[in-house]
């Protein structure tokens, strides 16, 4: 899969599906799932690694986890979804060249194709501008961006008048500094419809409504895995019950006669 591929499947009107994966178990089954692209998500932070923002995700981490997402595949690399990496935050808010040194390591050194970047201040979009000078394909990203959640909070975006214009602006901004496609993240569904009309590149929405060219989810999220859930990522299956389930389940079949085998009372403790 290739990112022309994906305007292509905006002019023939074929939904583009893009999902998160982490690591060589997630994009496995991202694969088999017929995903068009994999984004290795900076959500990471929060959806594997615990933290409460996307912000102390640091450069090695992504390479890392892109790196195990990359080693999941099976697919000879021609029929491999189109993997596209986070940029996290402060590997290209710095300047053009440091932007250029970060996205080009998560390229050199991985199978990722693209990356993605929040926002379309001028400064970021001579960043992505130089980026795709130098051969670096790069996915916008506007509306909720997480990346400035101490600014914008984690609210739906795009409310009033002098948003909805904004975010407008921008998106032509992004199309005009070359991005290949954006995401649209928690705003009205007509705005979102009104972007996908505007735009020659593919308008991919989560919190987005329907209306986009295609649509990107948190894998953990749809899977129903994440403790919390965005209020505009429905699961499709519970992932985390039948896990935990499961895993009672095998415990208690290792300890047949007991009732509750993982509490151990002082009377279970033989003496020493
Ligand atoms: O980091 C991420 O997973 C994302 C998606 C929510 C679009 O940016």
């Amino acid at each position: 899969m290739l990112t022309t591929d994906l305007v292509r499947f905006k002019k023939l009107g074929k939904q583009i599906t893009v999902l998160t994966a982490w690591d060589a178990i997630s994009s496995s089954i991202v694969e088999a799932s017929g995903a068009d692209v994999v984004l290795v998500g900076d959500s990471l932070g929060m959806v594997v690694l615990g933290h409460a923002t996307t912000l102390p995700v640091t450069l090695d981490q992504m390479l890392h986890h892109t790196q195990a997402v990359c080693r999941g595949f099976s697919n000879p690399v021609a029929n491999q979804p189109l993997v596209v990496c986070d940029l996290p935050f402060l590997s290209y808010q710095c300047g053009e060249d440091k932007a250029v040194e970060a996205a080009g390591t998560l390229l050199k050194n991985s199978c990722a194709s693209a990356v993605k970047l929040e926002g379309a201040e001028p400064e970021t979009l001579l960043v992505i501008k130089r980026l795709i000078r130098m051969g670096i394909p790069v996915m916008g990203h506007l509306g909720l961006t997480p990346q400035s959640v101490h600014q914008l909070g984690y609210k739906s975006q795009a409310r009033d008048k002098d948003s909805q214009d904004k975010i407008f602006k921008d998106s032509e901004k992004l199309q005009e500094s070359g991005c290949f496609a954006i995401v649209v993240e928690h705003i009205p569904e007509e705005i979102a419809r009104k972007l996908k009309r505007n735009l020659i590149v593919p308008v991919i929405g989560i919190g987005a409504g329907n209306d986009c060219d295609g649509q990107v989810r948190v894998t953990a999220d749809i899977l129903g895995l994440s403790v919390e859930q965005p209020p505009f990522a429905k699961p499709l299956f519970s992932g985390r019950e039948l896990c935990i389930e499961a895993l009672k389940k095998w415990i208690k079949s290792t300890n047949p006669n007991q009732e509750n085998p993982t509490t151990k009372t002082s009377e279970s403790i033989p003496d020493c």
